[in-house]
């Protein structure tokens, strides 16, 4: 199968080596920065270009792995230099329609996890969520996801829309928590080391049954005076009293937050 990435980023680097491993090499990369196109190619030992119409003609798969915004501007760009290919494009957060206004055969092959270049991924543990205008490219999607993954999903545009805002409270939202309880420790040089076993246990729990059934802590007991005593301890920055207020809230709405000061 002839595979052309587009774009030289995150998920173009873990998807082409990736790919390649399981014997399915990427024959060109193009992106828009030479350099990164070329980076990458070397290591894929594949062609590359930083032009849409250099793309090669017998392209079976591209894969447009830009970032969102760009997906509709990039696929504006090739339509006229793809005829036959099947064109999917990696986001949570885009329509494959997007690229019906394109293209004949496409679809998404989007793979639910958080990558970073540092990290190399876990990939038998990566759920694929693949779909695609044709019967056919949906089977053969998923053929490629069995490949390289473990777990597959066909996931309907509308179901992958709200699945990615899911997926940004569980990630991104979960992270940015993360983040401020560091930030919090360290104004009193504490490390954040003392949080991790609570971290890991709070994910275990999660995993194990339903996150709503494990919530504890003082908005879900209604410590009204220990919620007080929090807020009062965030008096200099207003933007996480009003995090904590939002959070305590939805955890518990009975309990009147927005009164408290
Ligand atoms: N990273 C993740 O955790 C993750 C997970 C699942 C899905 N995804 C999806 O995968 C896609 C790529 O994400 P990424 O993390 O790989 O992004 P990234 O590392 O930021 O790379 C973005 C790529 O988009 C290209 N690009 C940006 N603006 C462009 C434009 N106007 N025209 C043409 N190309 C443009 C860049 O090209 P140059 O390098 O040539 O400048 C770059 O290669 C996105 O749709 C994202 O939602 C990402």
């Amino acid at each position: 199968m002839k595979i052309v990435i587009v774009g030289a980023g995150r998920i173009a680097w873990h998807l082409g080596k990736r790919l390649k491993s399981k014997g399915l090499p990427v024959a060109q990369v193009i992106s828009r920065t030479t350099s990164h196109a070329k980076s990458l190619a070397e290591v894929l030992h594949a062609e590359w270009s930083d032009a849409p119409s250099e793309i090669i003609p017998d392209a079976e798969w591209v894969i447009l792995a830009v970032k969102d915004d760009a997906i509709e501007e990039v696929a504006t760009a090739f339509s006229p230099f793809v005829q036959d290919a099947l064109v999917t494009h990696t986001s949570g957060g885009t329509a494959g329609a997007v690229l019906g206004r394109h293209f004949n055969r496409f679809g998404v092959f989007y793979p639910l996890q958080s990558f970073s270049l540092e990290h190399t991924p876990v990939w038998s543990k990566i759920p694929f969520c693949v779909d695609a205008a044709h019967q056919e490219d949906v089977l053969q999607l998923k053929r490629i996801a069995k490949t390289i993954g473990n777990l597959v999903y066909q996931v309907t545009d509308e179901q992958r829309a709200l699945l990615h805002v899911a997926a940004v409270f569980a990630n991104n939202f979960a992270n940015r928590c993360f983040a401020i309880a560091e930030k919090i420790l360290d104004e009193k040089d504490l490390p954040f080391e003392l949080l991790h076993p609570l971290m890991e246990e709070t994910l275990a729990k999660a995993l194990q049954d339903s996150p709503e059934r494990m919530q504890t802590g003082p908005a879900m007991r209604g410590d009204t005076d220990t919620l007080k005593r929090h807020l009062a301890l965030l008096d200099h920055h207003p933007e996480w009293q009003e995090i904590y207020k939002i959070l305590s809230k939805d955890i518990n709405p009975e309990m009147g937050i927005t009164n408290l000061s």
